[in-house]
This record gives C-alpha cells, structure tokens and sequence, in this order.
C-alpha cells in the first residue's frame, strides 16, 4: 500500500486556513527566504491526493505548481471533467480513503503527499499516514478550518525533530504510531 505523509502549516490554535478557506494569513511567510524544507519533502513523494477544499485553493494557482500526478478526492467533482490545461495532471475519484491508496500503488506510487485537514484526518482514521511535519505559525486565528479532527482513539506519534526559524515558524516533525 502506498504510504501517506503529511506536510502542512497551522496556526497556534490548530487552524490550516480561515473558514472561507483564505490563506492569506500565511503567505508571508513564504517571503521570508528561509528554506522550511517543502523542495526536500516534495522530493520523497511521488504522488499528491488532496482534499475537495484544497483544491479549491489549488487550482487558482497560476503557474500549477505540481509536477506529481495529483488525485482530488470528492464525491461532487467525481465525474466531472478537470479544467482544462490539467488534463493527465489531476483527477478527481470518489474513492476512499484505502481505495485511493490502493489505486496509487497499483500505478506504483509508493509515496503520497496527503493535503487538507478533514483528509488527513480522513486518511489517519484509516491508518494510512506513516508520517506528519506540521508547521506551527506564530498567530492565533481564533476560528477557521482545523487541521485535526475526531478520531476514534488516541493515536501515538514519536517525535523526530523540531526546527525553530527566525520569522517564528516551529517545525514539528513525527513518525505516526507507538515506539516500535
Ligand atoms: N495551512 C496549510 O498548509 C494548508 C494546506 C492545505 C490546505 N489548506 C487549506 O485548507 C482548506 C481545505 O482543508 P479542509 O479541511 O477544509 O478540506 P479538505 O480536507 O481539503 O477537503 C475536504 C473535502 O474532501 C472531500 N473528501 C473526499 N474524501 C473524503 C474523506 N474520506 N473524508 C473527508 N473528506 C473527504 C469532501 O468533499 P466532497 O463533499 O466533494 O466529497 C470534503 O468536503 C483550504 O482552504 C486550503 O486552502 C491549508
């Protein structure tokens, strides 16, 4: 099965964009010159499978900025043709979450980056995330879209680095699941 990893920036209080989906409140610190390690991370994947919600986002932006092939998970868009220009880059599949897996790996993906909170939270349930580098954004948003939600049980994360940057940032770094 493909393995799911995680690579995402949250505000303090937990929250990965406001509740219109803005992200406004982050891009600054894409300006900052520091190298928070996306290219690095980017570089291990070999897949994308997104979130409805995210792309939303995604697919304003200009230049497209994903050379992986990129599966948008949604039962509404499922069927639907992908905008033009994206044709052979995106699809859209009503698969779930083990189903999506199940098909990259048939492709021979090894490795997904896996992007949008209730996805994440969607691909944790099913055991399918084996690691998570979340980014702590120094703000409180008060209220928006959260990165975590519910799941059935605690669920262990070992520990494998933090990095401080000078605009802030504080990167986490974790294994998913108990010390083996
Ligand atoms: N801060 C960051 O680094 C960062 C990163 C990524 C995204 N974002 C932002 O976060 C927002 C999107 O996150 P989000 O949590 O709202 O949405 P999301 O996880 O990207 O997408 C949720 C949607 O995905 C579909 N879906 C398909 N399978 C699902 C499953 N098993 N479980 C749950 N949903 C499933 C559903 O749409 P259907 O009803 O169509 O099935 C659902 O409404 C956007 O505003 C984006 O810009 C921020």
């Amino acid at each position: 099965m493909t393995s799911g990893h995680v690579f995402i920036a949250a505000s303090l209080d937990g929250y990965i964009a406001r509740e219109d989906g803005a992200i406004d409140w982050l891009e600054r610190f894409g300006e900052t010159g520091e190298d928070h390690g996306y290219a690095r991370f980017i570089s291990g994947m070999d897949a994308i499978v997104m979130g409805r919600g995210t792309w939303e986002t995604a697919r304003h932006f200009e230049p497209w900025p994903y050379a992986l092939p990129v599966l948008v998970l949604s039962q509404r868009l499922a069927g639907s043709p992908v905008p033009a220009g994206l044709e052979g880059r995106v699809r859209f599949s009503d698969a779930s979450p083990a189903g999506a897996m199940a098909l990259l790996a048939a492709e021979g993906h090894a490795r997904a980056y896996v992007d949008g909170g209730q996805l994440i939270t969607a691909f944790l349930r099913a055991g399918l995330i084996a690691g998570m580098t979340v980014t702590l954004v120094p703000l409180l948003l008060g209220s928006g879209r959260r990165l975590f939600g519910a799941l059935p049980a605690d669920l262990a994360l070992r520990h494998e680095e933090t990095r401080t940057f000078g605009s802030g940032l504080v990167q986490l770094r974790y294994r998913v699941g108990p010390e083996p």
